[in-house]
């Protein structure tokens, strides 16, 4: 069974994972807290992301930028002037609504990207309803900005007004001269940040999936100029195969088509060899950490849909119980970002090719743009588990996101807590345990499986005698004796997948 998107929410809030921001007053729309369990899933989410595509990779390095900057940053990226979504309000319930998704929700066509008058024609031709009042007489369609504003330093005014960052992206590009003087990378390279980004949706909704504070993995990968195709590490993904949804197939009405990379660059659906890299990459990325890779689609961006900058857009898409819905953007930006940046600031960052032995300004190839959140709902979603045999969910994360990895439990009270207080005591150093002792075992197992605890580690009267305790999977309800002193090595081992269960 899944859970609708307010199911979840609910499963997300009981279990600690996320709870609305500021129930105390009454809540605020698009803001959420994540409890005890959610901060430490989401750590480990980012954790991952960063080990993936940062530690792992000689091209890859990392920055943490401010969440305010200068506000040229805005002005130059053109975020300042047109960042933004139509909105319309119904003026029987004044409902505020995004024009775009009002449409793709009533009439089931793609529209981002719409102006607003087509937006609005589109909407009286169709007779489109208010989907809270079912009135259809709406105001007229106009643009709304994103971007929250702020002010710096003790007086506020014109000069003092600042925006808090509606991307990480262009924090990478304003740093990009300092990072690549102090980092000693060549082309071609990639500069990775992780954080908060913040974004005053008209329309906030299905929980995680559109905040208005959220948090955002990115990476701007640079390459030469001249050579915006050759990908050396294409031969890792040539055979790597995907549901693809290309603009021709929206455009003609065809059926989204399982295709491997070699057939999507032959045929030119997907037109450098590093866009078709880093598509594969995002996905094994995300079935690294045991979602379900039948649920993802790459989907392209149709002409009049694509931003200002992109050459070429892809989606990952991943279909929500509220239907295929973007997951990461991945746009081929060009050289917009740095030649924008350049012009504003009136600063020079091109860098010296050793090549050619002329000054360039390097191109974006591909910008893979997760946000964390909805990252965060897909894991959830493909972990959560109804198992009727045993009468509880299963939370069916993988060892390297659950927050928790093994709860310590002695099978009684009496007689065993000094020996389980020992194990505990040991695990902690090296991973989130927990120690339980409250209640019968069965009840143990059942709470650990709904909040994803991947083992169970029981000690019993034969623990005393024999030095060794019980390690009960979660996904198979298996368990397999160990001796206390191997226990450490092999949780870690466990955990990290260098060894299965059912080898030990
Ligand atoms: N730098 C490019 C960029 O920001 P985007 O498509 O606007 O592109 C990238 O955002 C990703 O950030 C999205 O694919 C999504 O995962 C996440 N994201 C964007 N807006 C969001 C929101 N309001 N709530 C949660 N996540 C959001």
């Amino acid at each position: 069974m899944t859970l609708t998107i307010d199911e979840m929410a609910t499963f997300c809030k009981k279990k600690g994972f996320v709870y609305p921001s500021s129930e105390l007053y009454g809540g605020i729309a698009g803001f959420f807290d994540y409890g005890p369990l959610g901060a430490d899933l989401k750590e480990n989410l980012k954790r991952s992301w960063w080990q993936f595509h940062v530690h792992e990779r000689e091209d890859i390095v990392g920055i943490d930028g401010s969440i305010i900057a200068h506000p040229k940053i805005w002005q130059a990226s053109g975020h300042a002037e047109c960042f933004g979504d139509v909105m319309v309000e119904c003026k029987k319930c004044h409902e505020r609504l995004r024009a775009d998704v009002l449409i793709e929700d009533t009439l089931k066509i793609q529209a981002d990207g719409l102006s607003a008058e087509d937006l609005q024609k589109l909407i009286i031709e169709n007779k489109v309803g208010c989907p809270k009042c079912k009135a259809n007489d709406f105001t007229d369609a106009k643009a709304f900005n994103l971007m929250f504003t702020t002010n710096v330093g003790p007086i506020e005014n014109e000069e003092s007004k600042a925006y808090l960052r509606a991307e990480t992206a262009q924090i990478i590009f304003s740093a990009f001269k300092n990072v690549f003087e102090t980092s000693r990378m060549k082309l071609p390279f990639g500069i990775a940040q992780m954080g908060k980004a913040f974004r005053n949706e008209i329309a906030p909704r299905n929980f995680l999936f559109r905040c208005r504070e959220f948090e955002q993995m990115e990476i701007e990968y640079f390459i030469h100029p001249d050579d915006t195709n050759n990908c050396p590490f294409i031969e890792e993904v040539m055979d790597y195969s995907m549901l693809v949804y290309s603009s021709d197939m929206q455009l003609n009405k065809k059926e989204p088509k399982e295709m491997k990379i070699k057939e999507l660059l032959e045929n030119g659906v997907i037109k450098t060899q590093w866009h078709g890299y880093w598509l594969a990459k995002e996905h094994q990325w995300f079935v690294s950490l045991g979602a379900n890779g039948s649920k993802f689609r790459i989907r392209q961006h149709l002409p009049d849909e694509k931003s200002h900058y992109a050459l070429d857009t892809w989606d990952l898409e991943y279909e929500f119980p509220f239907g295929w819905k973007e997951l990461q953007g991945m746009a081929n930006r060009t050289d917009f970002d740095l030649q924008q940046h350049m012009k504003h600031s009136k600063k020079d960052l091109s860098i010296f090719d050793e090549g050619t032995q002329k000054k360039i300004v390097p191109h974006v190839v591909a910008e893979p743009s997760q946000g964390v959140d909805r990252a965060f709902l897909v894991f959830m979603y493909d972990a959560y588990e109804e198992d009727k045999e045993r009468g509880n969910i299963v939370l069916k994360l993988s060892n390297k996101l659950a927050p928790i990895k093994a709860i310590v439990c002695p099978l009684i009270k009496k007689d065993l807590s000094e020996l389980s207080r020992e194990v505990y005591d040991v695990l902690k150093t090296e991973m989130h345990v927990q120690y339980d002792q409250a209640g019968s075992i069965g009840k143990r197992y059942a709470r650990a499986d709904e909040i994803g605890i991947p083992y169970g580690i029981t000690i019993d009267h034969d623990s005393l005698e024999k030095k060794d305790v019980t390690i009960r999977d979660r996904d198979s309800t298996e368990q397999k004796r160990v001796k206390i002193s191997e226990l450490k090595d092999v949780m870690k081992k466990l955990i990290s997948y260098e060894i299965k269960f059912e080898d030990l």
